[in-house]
Formats: structure tokens, C-alpha cells, sequence
């Protein structure tokens, strides 16, 4: 399959990138200052100038999606608008308008996160942003059948510990192989309307 990757530079985007190609999917890889295409999904004139970029898709991986850390004494509303438009308005545009550009068969898969079900300090922002992007998944599976769309929810990556380890005290992580491979189930395989929890 020919596979539009957005976040293919990061630490998750990698692993995942890595995983499809060793499938022998062909990747067009899409980042802010990186990949084959540069666009922030996070806008969505740039959601629609990516589609026209990147030509024919058979699947949509979105391994991207910022959202601000901060006691929430600290937030903004801006803060939260930046969390909803860097996470959950990326990747509900990139299945809005990838619907023209998608086939039948085509399919969406977003990422989520481990804080739509458990929180933690500083984290309003995500757990807002995960729960928001796996309720559109559920319900966009609905409507956008035969097409498919699934998120991924994982906990810390065992990879990413070094960086984020304190704030997930306790937290089993996951290994980003683990991680990936469960993208690779969403594009390959047939369930939608699915988040994978790992
Ligand atoms: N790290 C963890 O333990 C963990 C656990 C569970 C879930 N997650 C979720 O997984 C996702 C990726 O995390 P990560 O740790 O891999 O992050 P990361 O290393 O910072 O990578 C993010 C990637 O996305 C790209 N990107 C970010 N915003 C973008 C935008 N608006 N438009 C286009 N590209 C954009 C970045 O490239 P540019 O900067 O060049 O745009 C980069 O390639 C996040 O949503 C995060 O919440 C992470």
C-alpha cells in the first residue's frame, strides 16, 4: 500500500514507519520540518494542501500530535485550544478531508494515549485531547464505512521512560515494537471504529 505516515521523524513515527516498511508498504513520510512533505496538520488549509501534495493513498497513519503539559492552575484557554487543535482537530481533519482522497478500502489510524483512561499531574490537556480523538473514532467509524478509521492507545513507550519516566511513576510502559505493530493491524486488517489499548 502506498501510505501517507504524518510524524514519521518522531519517536513513535519511526518505529512505525519502520514496521510498515518491512511489510513492503511504500511510505510518503510528513512532518513540520521533516519527511518527504512539509505541512502542520494541526491547520487545516495545511490538512488539505498535504491531500493535493501527496496524490493517491491507500492508508492515512497519524503518529503526531502535540498537546501542552501543565498544572492546570497554569492552563490557558489557549492552552487547551492549542491541545484540542494539535491533537484532536489534526487528526479529525486528516480523516474529514482524507475522505475525498482515501478509496473504499482505505483506511485512517490515529493516536491516542494511555491518559484518556488514567490521568496524571499535568495532564488535563492530553487526557482531554486522547478522549475526545477516541470518541470520533468510534462514532466516524459509523459513517465513513466501508472506509475504516482506529487509534492506537498506548502507555509511555519503554523508549521514551528517559524522558517522561517520572510523570508516569508506576505506569507499565509498552516497547514501540509492541506499539507498531498494532498499527500495522489497523492498516492490514479488517476492524474499525477499534482503539487498540496497549
Ligand atoms: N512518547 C510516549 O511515551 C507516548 C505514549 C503514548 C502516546 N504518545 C503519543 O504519540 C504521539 C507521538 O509521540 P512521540 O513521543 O513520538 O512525539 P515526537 O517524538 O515529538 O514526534 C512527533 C512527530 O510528529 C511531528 N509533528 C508534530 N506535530 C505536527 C504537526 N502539527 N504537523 C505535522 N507533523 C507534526 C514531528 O515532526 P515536526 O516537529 O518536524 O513537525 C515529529 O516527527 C503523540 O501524540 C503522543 O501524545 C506518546
Amino acid at each position: 500500500m502506498r501510505i501517507l505516515l504524518i510524524g514519521a521523524t518522531g519517536t513513535l513515527g519511526s518505529a512505525v514507519g519502520s514496521a510498515l516498511a518491512q511489510r513492503g508498504h511504500d511510505l510518503v513520510t510528513v512532518g513540520r520540518t521533516a519527511g518527504d512533505l512539509r505541512f502542520d496538520v494541526a491547520r487545516p488549509d495545511d490538512v488539505g494542501r498535504l491531500y493535493e501534495a501527496a496524490g493517491a493513498v491507500d492508508a492515512v497513519v497519524c503518529a503526531a500530535g502535540d498537546v501542552p503539559f501543565k498544572p492546570i492552575e497554569e492552563m490557558t484557554a489557549d492552552d487547551y485550544r492549542a491541545g484540542f487543535e494539535g491533537k484532536v482537530l489534526a487528526q479529525v481533519e486528516l480523516v474529514r478531508q482524507g475522505l475525498a482522497h482515501v478509496p473504499e478500502r482505505g483506511s485512517f489510524t490515529l493516536i491516542t494515549g494511555v491518559l484518556a483512561r488514567e490521568p496524571i499531574v499535568s495532564g488535563t490537556a492530553a487526557s482531554m485531547a486522547n478522549g475526545a480523538v477516541e470518541a470520533f473514532v468510534r462514532a466516524a467509524a459509523v459513517e465513513i464505512a466501508p472506509r475504516r478509521v482506529n487509534a492506537v492507545s498506548p502507555s509511555v513507550f519503554t523508549e521514551s521512560l528517559d524522558a517522561y519516566g517520572d510523570a508516569f511513576s508506576g505506569f507499565p510502559p509498552v516497547d514501540l515494537a509492541d506499539v507498531a505493530q498494532a498499527f500495522v493491524r489497523s492498516v492490514e486488517g479488517p476492524e474499525t471504529g477499534r482503539v487498540f489499548v496497549l
